[in-house]
């Protein structure tokens, strides 16, 4: 299974370099026959339905992207992932993660909090810390034919979600660059895909990185997959293509291996490596006391919670699984492990830790990654997939899924982390987590969910300074620039200032 993932990713990723499409050699008869036969031996012989029509270039364009995949390892990819291994006798035995692991900004010591922030701001002043954003998803629910992060919530700036961290990452540096009086570099890795690597290197481009240096903004891919049918044959896009997917958000750890980006992290002297999605418009990039926190406890990984809001809210939840840290979707648990009570505090649920897929890597573990990504499972995710038909090439837009995706998942590897390379912290949900999943107008983490979500958060952020802000008819809020405040602070400026709502903060007067 390695060697196909291997293979898979490995012709697709770019060494960081900027995008080009090379000219792509013609192979001989003998090497394409070679090809063919590989394929029709593994009964995936379908994708050369329509060779006798090609043009050379089309046959060329269809060789190349054919010899990326080992047509027998993705028909055992696709077999495992549609009849998994029997799971052990008995349901699993799940347990909040120790308590040593543990920490709430909810309930932490403000000292301790204050130590976590000021070792994480230094390990930035330092140039330890890099952000890996995972942006390799189509976005599917959202419906926008751009990358999520170019999308516009609707603010009043009009930023993107690429901007709003972007500006984070470099507020970020100055703050750090005032502990040190030395520049501060947080590069940022963004892991794109097939389908969102293009656009997203010209949306970058076209907004100047959106102030940071360019050397320190490294857009790579991730690899993808084959879509197969329900009966298990790679589909066709066109005649001369084969239909292929992001192989999932858990495609990252090959990537940053294959892609040179784990490299380029060493040279630079990386230590410890925030990464986050794409759609959370709340997320404090690079956080310094997310960062303190894990290199306090000398974890492999850590991962920030947010509390569930109630026993039947649709959530991920971060707990031990049979002794070993893991994710269990909230379809996985019973009604009475769902319910149950906090003994040691009975007015919140046992089971509280929701997965907001923020993580934090020491760069010690992305060392070991070959070690482990093989065994790394497949998802089946089943989509509607459009495709030519087999029999006669027409187009197919299917209304119901019509085949198969094949995904890994980020967090399939904490199982494989030792229980005490494991920490978790709980962070304030208004404060850090507000997802862009769906389409305006679906009233649930759809862009005015998220647009209102910043705006509220301005909103406490300059009451709490003491600025007093003026309402005016429905508004929800004060947009505050991420270069003025990265996480509330420096607003000071305000004190006693009215400020008309709906507004932005764009810089201090
Ligand atoms: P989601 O699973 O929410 O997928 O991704 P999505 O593409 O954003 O949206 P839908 O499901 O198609 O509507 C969670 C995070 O994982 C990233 C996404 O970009 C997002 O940041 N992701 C997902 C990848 O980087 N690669 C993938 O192959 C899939």
């Amino acid at each position: 299974m390695a060697a196909a993932i291997k293979e898979t990713v490995s012709n697709l990723v770019g060494k960081l370099q900027p995008h080009a499409e090379p000219a792509l050699p013609e192979p001989s008869a003998e090497d394409f026959q070679k090809l063919q036969q590989k394929y029709t031996e593994a009964g995936q012989g379908q994708v050369f339905a329509f060779v006798d029509e090609l043009q050379p270039t089309e046959k060329t364009q269809l060789y190349h992207q054919l010899t990326n995949f080992d047509p027998t390892r993705v028909n055992e990819l696709a077999e495992k992932a549609l009849s998994p291994a029997a799971a052990p006798e008995g349901p699993p035995t799940l347990e909040p993660l120790p308590d040593v692991a543990l920490a709430s900004i909810l309930d932490s010591d403000p000292k301790d909090i204050q130590q976590w922030y000021d070792a994480g701001l230094k390990a930035v002043s330092e140039n330890k810390v890099a952000v890996v954003l995972m942006a390799g998803g189509q976005g599917t629910r959202l419906g926008s034919s751009d990358p999520k992060g170019c999308f516009d919530i609707g603010l009043p700036s009009h930023k993107s979600l690429f901007q709003i961290q972007g500006e984070r990452i470099a507020k970020l540096q100055l703050l750090a660059q005032k502990v040190s009086g030395k520049e501060a570099v947080i590069p940022w890795y963004v892991m794109t895909s097939g389908p969102t690597r293009k656009p997203t290197e010209d949306f970058f481009q076209k907004n100047n990185y959106f102030g940071l240096s360019k050397d320190n903004v490294i857009i790579f891919e991730q690899g993808v997959l084959p879509c197969i049918s329900n009966e298990g044959k790679i589909l066709l896009e066109s005649k001369s293509k084969a239909a292929v997917a992001p192989d999932g958000n858990g495609g990252i750890y090959q990537a940053l291996v294959t892609s040179g980006v784990r490299e380029n992290m060493r040279n630079r002297g990386i230590q410890h490596i925030h990464t986050y999605c794409v759609d959370n418009c709340l997320v404090k990039v690079a956080d310094p006391v997310f960062i303190g926190f894990a290199a306090a406890k000398d974890v492999d990984i850590a991962t920030k919670v947010v509390r569930k809001r109630n026993a039947t809210e649709s959530v991920g939840l971060i707990l031990q699984k049979n002794g070993k840290p893991d994710v269990v979707e909230y379809s996985e648990i019973d009604q009475e492990t769902a319910e149950a009570k906090d003994p040691k505090q009975p007015d919140v649920l046992k089971f509280r830790a929701a997965n907001i897929v923020n993580h934090y890597y020491s760069f010690r573990f992305l060392e070991s990654i070959e070690t482990w990504s093989h065994k790394l499972p497949h998802h089946v995710a089943r989509k509607k997939i459009p495709c030519i038909k087999p029999e006669n090439g027409e187009a197919f837009k299917p209304e119901k899924p019509n085949g198969i995706k094949l995904e890994q998942f980020v967090f399939d590897v904490f199982p494989l982390t030792p229980l005490d390379k494991f920490a978790s912290i709980e962070v304030r949900r208004e404060d850090e987590f507000s997802p862009l999943k769906n389409a305006k107008g679906t009233g649930e983490d759809d862009p005015d969910t998220s647009k209102r979500d910043i705006m509220e958060q301005g909103k406490r952020w300059i009451e709490k300074a003491g600025g007093v802000i003026v309402t005016e008819g429905q508004s929800v809020g004060v947009e505050v620039s991420p270069l003025i405040s990265y996480g509330g602070e420096g607003l000071e400026f305000l004190k006693g200032r009215e400020i008309k709502a709906p507004a932005a903060v764009e810089k201090e007067e």
